[in-house]
């Protein structure tokens, strides 16, 4: 391949009507990235002199993204002249005299894969052309511009879907809207299309017809598999193109050794890392940018978000954010892990039990149906069943700090700030509001008192007073 300077144009001025969304449409996410970053990461793989996207439609949440997503990429603004030529149109502007090939890719073609385009680049520099198209042949080629060839098949023109005669539209071979171009060719044509047509917009389609009549040299290259062009312009779409690139994910997770019982149930994002020999349950989201060490059992039904799982953990039933669970851990079933839970090798965290901003030591349990906020548990502690840590006393929140062999009772309340030592226990039912010395019992005193023929009295005939008589007579 010889090496010509090299260009990428991004498109993403668009309207995105079709999504009838108040996001832009470059901006849904697909396996946990913005649809543009998939864009941008194709783009930045061919290694280009100069990325350039345009934008307009909300012209900052787009610009912003794609300086978060990627570096070096110049933003061009178009302007009230709509349509992907004058788009293109704008960015060679800013290219300035640039003289090379222009690779020109949309935001909204997000399965495109580097191997793809420089398949089509191969094809523009071998072949001497001005301008190449990649082309597909799909089954419903609804809403997308056909390409027109002669009848020895020499490609002509490129027809929009809202422009196209009636026999135009039978035609199954599409534009896919990905296109390599010389520079000055490219250049001089924009310059000769005008905005007459059904969308009074600015078409780059147009410059094919040009280029062609004025004798350069035009290729469009027919793709096999037509999905890695897919364009997302609705809802139905996003979610097509979403379960490809899912299907995708899942296959070189498998593939590198990690056990998912089953595909169609299992989401995975992009950045998501997972060790050999880890399983990964049915109905199971794994999202941002988790990691899953070997041999961890995650699932089923759990959703892990920006979330780190050690070797050999367990993670059932669960719902957690920005938690790490460490090696040896269980969690689940029906656990909610908020922001800043730890949980330390060989802990637990398990039923009903919500946690948040908390770090629980090694070892250390918290089995059953509590709360557990702003807190540290030291090391092979258990909190007992159904403790809920009074955090927040309306105003501000409180640190909750327990030590290492700890023993708390069932049914206990932590009223924040409070320390309980190492080495405490606490009774059923305490209220702890005080300090707990190491080694101390706590307890609420509150004597038990039983008011002896109550329910004789005040139950008379009922079936309780008659189980307490024949206890009674049976004594
Ligand atoms: C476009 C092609 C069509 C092709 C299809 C493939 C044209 C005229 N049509 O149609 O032949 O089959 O893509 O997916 O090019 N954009 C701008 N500025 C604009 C208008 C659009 O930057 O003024 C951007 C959009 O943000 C989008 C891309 O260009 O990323 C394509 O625009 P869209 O409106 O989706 O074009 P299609 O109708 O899909
Ligand atoms: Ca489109």
């Amino acid at each position: 391949m010889t090496d010509a300077p090299l260009a990428v144009v991004i498109l993403a001025a668009g309207e995105g009507t079709r999504m009838k969304s108040s996001t832009a449409k470059v901006l849904h996410p697909i396996a946990g990235v913005p649809m543009i970053g998939h864009v941008l990461s194709t783009a930045a793989a061919l290694r280009p002199t100069r990325t350039l996207a345009v934008v307009r439609h909300q012209r900052d949440a787009v610009a912003d993204a794609i300086a978060e997503l990627s570096d070096g990429v110049d933003i061009v603004d178009q302007d009230d002249v709509p349509g992907t030529g004058r788009a293109v149109e704008l960015a060679l502007a800013a290219l300035d005299g640039f003289d090379g090939d222009v690779v020109v890719i949309s935001g909204d073609v997000p399965l495109l894969d580097v191997e793809t385009l420089f398949g089509l680049l191969s094809e523009h520099r071998e072949g001497g052309h001005s301008a190449s198209v990649l082309s597909a042949l799909v089954d419903d080629a609804t809403g997308y511009g056909r390409i027109v060839r002669d009848h020895d098949g020499s490609f002509l023109k490129i027809v929009e879907h809202k422009d196209a005669a009636a026999h135009e539209l039978d035609i199954a071979e599409i534009n896919s809207g990905t296109y390599v171009f010389r520079a000055g060719a490219l250049r001089d044509a924009l310059a000769k299309v005008g905005t007459a047509n059904a969308q009074g917009e600015k078409y780059l389609t147009d410059v094919i017809e040009l280029l062609a009549g004025d004798g350069h040299a035009v290729g469009a290259t027919v793709l096999v598999e037509s999905w890695i062009v897919a364009g997302v312009n609705d809802r139905v779409q996003l979610a097509e193109v979403s379960a490809r690139l899912n299907a995708m994910i899942v296959r070189g997770h498998q593939l590198a050794g990690v056990t998912i019982d089953d595909p169609a149930t299992t989401w995975i994002d992009r950045a998501v890392s997972i060790e050999p020999d880890a399983r990964i349950l049915p109905g199971t989201f794994l999202h941002g940018a988790t990691s899953i060490a070997c041999c961890a059992t995650v699932g089923p039904e759990t959703t892990l978000r920006d979330c780190e799982v050690g070797q050999n953990a367990t993670v059932t039933r669960t719902d957690a954010t920005l938690a790490v669970i460490e090696a040896n851990a269980t969690v689940g079933p029906f656990s909610y892990l908020r922001p800043g839970t730890v949980l330390a090798e060989g802990g637990k965290i398990g039923t009903f039990v919500e946690t948040k901003n908390s770090h629980i030591g090694r070892g250390s349990k918290v089995p059953h149906l509590s709360y557990i906020g702003d807190t540290t548990v030291g090391e092979e502690s258990n909190i007992g069943a159904g403790t809920i840590t009074a955090n927040y006393d309306g105003v501000a929140k409180h640190p909750t700090s327990v030590g290492s062999h700890v023993r708390t009772g069932s049914h206990n309340v932590f009223v924040a700030p409070v320390t309980i030592a190492d080495g405490a226990y606490t009774a059923a039912g305490t209220v702890v509001r005080r300090n707990v010395p190491a080694g101390s019992l706590a307890m609420t005193v509150g004597q038990q008192k039983n008011i002896e023929g109550w329910v004789a009295n005040n139950r008379a005939g009922s079936a309780a007073a008659e189980a307490a008589e024949n206890t009674k007579e049976s004594e």
